[in-house]
């Protein structure tokens, strides 16, 4: 079967079409929804999370670096007041790092997922790729999308927040998770958080908040989950919840992270990925001046090279900025520290936003098209960013050399 129709098939048996009945051994709450995720150190830990329908009485995640599967994690089962299942999500500690690892997870009662593998994170990779977008949800281009990640490759991927848009309607996350199976099965998916991870459901008529209980028990993010950091390679990544910006305890974590980074001589490229842009000219929207009062000066501080955005289903980047100025207006190949590059990559799979009119200065490219980043970190040499459309053509290609 193709990808979508994978795809497809998974979202009917996630909503009870077509699952098989109990076999001889009663086992027919398999696994689904299998996905993973680095733990606080990607050379060593992995995270697994599943869902079955209803409780197993063991939670299991069998590993190894050959299909024998020798080792055994056992996992916990996250409970949220919503939940559509019973989740499970176990820890593999003390992984070799830069290695191929086997594993399945489930239980002898209820079944077990196929046999998947992963690569642990490299300590000093003479080179890596990584994938990013936000603005994810159920569509053809969101499918589309999860087929651009396998064919890329990448060590892992950022989803840059607005996951599902399950918005407190519960079983849609399932339908959603079901849909990047076939990339998070093997690809450590790592999150930020969005505006969309902020549910509300509907009680006796009224719309009643219940903010990131789902988002939080779906998912094993390192960390606060919210704010975490890690290390691939020469870079780190620190991700914070963009829509509590003004929170001054997120903000000192921040700062306190990005100077602890700048201080560690292994760490070469800090690049950011949060949901909200800060410079934006989407129709409507436009910059998001609270952000950048508030967060803008502890990126420069740091000399940021690179945050990812989503929010604004688009692509569009900025000219490298420094105290809210360009600092140069070359096209597409810049001086590592002249200033922070800002992107945003919010078309991951939902409907696009129009662009403001005419372009504003501080913008250096930008177009209204699903899609996806790839981009190269090299040990030595230039950082090499590629935004490509949902059809894998090029729209372009920036360097930030040494
Ligand atoms: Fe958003």
């Amino acid at each position: 079967m193709s990808l979508v129709q994978t795809t497809l098939a998974m979202i009917l048996s996630v909503n009870g079409i077509g699952q098989q009945a109990p076999d001889a051994m009663g086992t027919a709450n398999p696994p689904t929804q299998v996905r993973i995720s680095y733990g606080e150190d990607p050379t060593r830990m992995m995270r697994v999370v599943w869902q079955t329908k209803t409780p197993t009485p063991s939670l299991v995640v069998k590993y190894g670096t050959s299909e024998k599967l020798e080792q055994m994690a056992v996992g916990s089962r996250p409970t949220y007041a919503y939940e559509t299942g019973a989740l499970a999500e176990a820890t593999l500690y003390n992984l070799k790092p830069n290695t191929t690892y086997f594993y399945r997870c489930g239980s002898d009662q209820g079944g077990w997922s196929d046999v998947q593998s992963f690569r642990t994170a490299e300590p000093n990779p003479s080179s890596f790729v990584f994938t990013a977008f936000g603005d994810h949800g159920i569509s053809p281009d969101a499918v589309k999308n999860v087929e651009n990640v396998l064919f890329e490759k990448p060590a892992f991927h950022l989803l840059l927040g607005d996951i599902s848009y399950a918005n407190g309607n519960q079983p849609i996350w399932d339908s959603y998770l079901s849909q990047i199976e076939p990339m998070t099965r093997s690809v450590p998916y790592m999150l930020a958080y969005g505006n969309h991870e902020n549910e509300r459901i509907t009680v006796d008529e009224k719309q009643v908040r219940i903010g990131y209980v789902a988002t939080l028990a779906r998912f094993a993010m390192p960390g606060f989950e919210q704010c975490y950091t890690f290390d691939y390679g020469n870079a780190r990544f620190v991700t914070f919840n963009s829509d509590d910006y003004t929170n001054p305890i997120q903000q000192n974590w921040l700062d306190q992270t990005l100077a602890e980074a700048r201080r560690d001589k292994k760490v070469k490229w800090l690049i950011v990925f949060e949901h909200h842009p800060l410079y934006a000219s989407s129709k409507g929207r436009d910059n998001n001046v609270g952000l950048i009062k508030a967060i803008s000066p502890i990126l420069d501080k740091y000399k940021v090279d690179l945050v990812l955005s989503g929010h604004d289903h688009h692509y569009e980047r900025n000219y490298p900025m420094r105290a809210d100025k360009v600092t140069s207006k070359s096209k597409n190949k810049y001086k590592k520290g002249e200033g922070t590059l800002y992107v945003i990559q919010g078309g991951g799979g939902k409907s696009l936003y129009d662009f403001t009119d005419p372009m504003p200065d501080n913008c250096a490219f930008r177009e209204k098209v699903n899609g996806y980043m790839r981009i190269t970190v090299p040990r030595k040499g230039s950082l090499k960013i590629e935004a490509k459309r949902v059809d894998r053509s090029i729209m372009e290609v920036i360097e930030i050399t040494e």
